[in-house]
């Protein structure tokens, strides 16, 4: 039985006294919830102080990217190491919004996935299709492609390491959600890919999120099919009610 996993991604947005506020929030509202893992992801500048928030709590921490060398002359970069250093656990790796806007590609992605690996980090790995890929018909060989170039060269357990988030760009921060019916259908081909590249125990190991425009209202839904393990959440993760809501209701 896979154990579902809500992770907030908050892209760029909290400043410090928000951010401590929003945690301080989560940490109360959510003490009692022991059958969901709990992640929440903020801007780097306050990975630091969340963490001395939520230490000893049942929310996990995680950043929103890293750089795959370890430390020198990277301006503007942040590592593995670094993000351990301050308290992470997690690391989200390929988000479509660093595919879109900063020329992440699958061999970026899967340099940055050993990399995390490498220090113990564990990878939520984006992947999904634009809605142009979609409406042609192209979303599972594209979903595909994202999978072996990101994965390529892991070994069964270091596959079973790490989480994946199928996030249809269409619906990420539109308000538009896929149905779960289509999510469902994404998420079952990307647990067959598993299989058949990796094992039946690698398939029925990874975790595979949900992601775009998860709100309390649609995923008690999402959460009843198969292969949706939990979900990434954007804008609904910055407000607490939301955030506990979705928890809770999944
Ligand atoms: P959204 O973002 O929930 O605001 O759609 C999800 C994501 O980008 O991870």
């Amino acid at each position: 039985m896979r154990k579902p996993i809500i992770a907030g991604n908050w892209k760029m947005n909290l400043t410090t006294k928000d951010a401590v506020e929003l945690v301080t929030a989560l940490k109360r509202d959510l003490a009692d919830v022991t059958t969901v893992d709990i992640i929440v992801c903020p801007v780097f500048t306050v990975l630091d102080t969340v963490n001395d928030v939520i230490m000893d709590t049942n929310i996990g921490l995680g950043g929103q990217n890293l750089y795959w060398e370890n430390s020198g002359a990277f301006t503007g970069e942040i590592s593995a190491s670094m993000l351990k250093d301050v308290g992470a656990e997690y690391v989200i790796i390929g988000h479509s919004e660093r595919r879109q806007f900063f020329g992440e590609t699958n061999e970026t992605v899967n340099k940055k996935i050993k990399a995390a690996q490498a220090q113990g980090l564990t990878a939520i790995v984006c992947v999904g299709e634009v809605l142009e890929e979609r409406e042609s018909g192209k979303t599972q060989s594209v979903v595909q492609t994202q999978c072996e170039g990101s994965f390529a060269g892991l070994s069964a357990d270091e596959m079973k390491q790490l989480i994946i988030a199928y996030e249809p760009v269409w619906a990420i921060g539109t308000g538009k959600t896929a149905t779960p019916q289509q999510a469902q259908e994404v998420h079952a081909f990307i647990r067959a890919w598993l299989k058949q590249q990796f094992s039946d125990d690698v398939a029925q190991t990874v975790r595979i999120q949900y992601g775009g425009s998860v709100k309390p209202g649609n995923i008690k839904e999402l959460m009843t099919q198969e292969d949706i393990d939990g979900a990434l959440v954007g804008g609904a993760s910055l407000k607490s009610a939301s955030f506990v809501d979705i928890i809770k209701n999944c």
